[in-house]
């Protein structure tokens, strides 16, 4: 029996060969919620985009390594809320408690259903204190078998959006991601791709993954990233830092009904912060993380951030700001651009983390370097002059 076990075991950890070049990227999403809503929508409000259009707001290339937006295919969808399991993923990505603005309505029937994923500990408790309209309500149904439905759909990139604190749910779909052979975007603050542990079993196993904790195209960390980077680039000392969020999405219900499922998020977007300044500010000086739940902003988020610093001759500097986004169109051309460059990772048979794409597009890469330098990264790796 124990001989049996090894066996197996050896036989998952087989290196996964490279995929072929070219052709559709298939899709699999875990967690059909208000960033998958805009990612769909947004495969078919530029289903026409080619090379010589202008650049398509929300992306760094229209044609990336070859890639198309509309190459990429869905091919399979795990959510566990009744109003989305069962249904087209063309109507569940409009069913509550999404709430993100539709800019791309007119979706044909994709003819993929939304399949019953393992609840494990995606749901927290206290989502079951608010108004339906608002909050997650688990369908009760038997969960499929995630790397057995990987596999039948051919996926070639599985994509988890699992609401933060799910350390469970997510390290299932990485392993059924492991156990199907298919290559892993993480946009949520679950530790796989920036883990030590795991990202070893996506490099023994030949394949590539991204994250993690998805960075928007202009959101509060990039936004004070920046601003990090030029205090400490013009000489300024930083002395103190917030940085406060607020929305009324099921993303801020979920982190503000427990603030213990936050722990990870707040780790996530203080290091992307602090790893832009000169000198780390210690933990009473710099404070970063969602802050409220204001029900009627839905999908707005509101950030507002303030720097005090001291420049020549010690003198105080003060640098206050409010940003207002939709949040989560914010993410979606970035998981768009993060998805083909894991196919080229595919194509050429890389594993493990890639540093360049998680660097630039995720909050906790591997290794953090400035936006700057990790865009230079990502254009060589699509060059082959960078092996990840
Ligand atoms: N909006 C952004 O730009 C942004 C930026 C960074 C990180 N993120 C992270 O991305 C994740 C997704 O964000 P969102 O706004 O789409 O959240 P959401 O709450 O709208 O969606 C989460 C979805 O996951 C489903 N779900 C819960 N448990 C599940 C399970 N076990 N299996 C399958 N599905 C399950 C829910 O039913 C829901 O549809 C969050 O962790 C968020 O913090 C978002």
């Amino acid at each position: 029996m124990a001989k049996k076990t090894a066996k197996k075991s050896l036989k998952k950890a087989a290196a996964v060969p490279a995929k072929k070049k070219g052709g559709e990227i298939k899709l699999a999403i875990a967690g059909l919620g208000n960033c998958a809503s805009s990612l769909v929508q947004g495969i078919y409000y530029y289903k026409d985009v080619k090379d010589d259009d202008e650049l398509v707001p929300g992306l760094m290339h229209n044609i990336l390594g070859g890639y198309k937006i509309s190459d990429i295919k869905i091919v399979a969808v795990f959510d566990v809320d009744k109003r989305k399991v069962g249904k087209d993923v063309s109507e569940a990505i409009f069913e509550k408690p999404n709430c993100t603005k539709i800019f791309c309505s007119n979706i044909p029937k994709i003819g993929v259903t939304v399949k019953m994923g393992p609840i494990l500990d995606g749901v927290a408790d206290h989502m079951k204190n608010y108004p339906d309209d608002q909050t997650f309500l688990p369908a009760d149904k038997k969960p499929v078998n995630i790397a057995e439905e990987l596999k039948k759909s051919g996926a070639d990139i599985l994509v988890s959006y699992m609401p933060v604190g799910s350390q469970k749910a997510t390290e299932h779909y990485a392993q059924a991601a492991l156990d199907a052979g298919v290559g892993f975007i993480n946009c949520m603050p679950v530790f796989i791709c920036s883990d030590e542990k795991w990202e070893k079993k996506f490099r023994d196993r030949g394949l590539p993954c991204i994250g993690d904790d998805i960075k928007s195209q202009i959101g509060a960390t990039i936004t004070h990233r920046i601003l990090s980077h030029l205090f400490a680039e013009r000489g300024v000392t930083i002395d103190r830092s917030y940085q406060l969020n607020v929305g009324g999405n099921t993303d801020f219900l979920n982190m503000y009904g427990e603030r213990a499922r936050l722990k990870t998020k707040k780790v996530s977007k203080t290091e992307a912060v602090e790893s832009q300044l000169a000198k780390r500010l210690s933990y009473d000086n710099l404070h970063i993380g969602p802050s409220d739940y204001v029900p009627f902003l839905k999908d707005n988020k509101v950030c507002f951030i303030r720097m005090e610093g001291r420049k020549f001759g010690n003198v105080p500097i003060e640098l206050e700001l409010r940003l207002s986004v939709e949040d989560s169109p914010n993410s979606a051309g970035c998981v768009i651009e993060a998805i083909r460059l894991l196919k080229i990772g595919l194509d050429r048979g890389v594993g493990g983390s890639l540093i360049s794409s998680s660097a630039y597009f995720m909050k906790h890469p591997i290794q953090q370097f400035t936006d700057e330098k990790a865009r230079e990264m990502i254009e060589e790796f699509i060059d082959g002059k960078r092996e990840r």
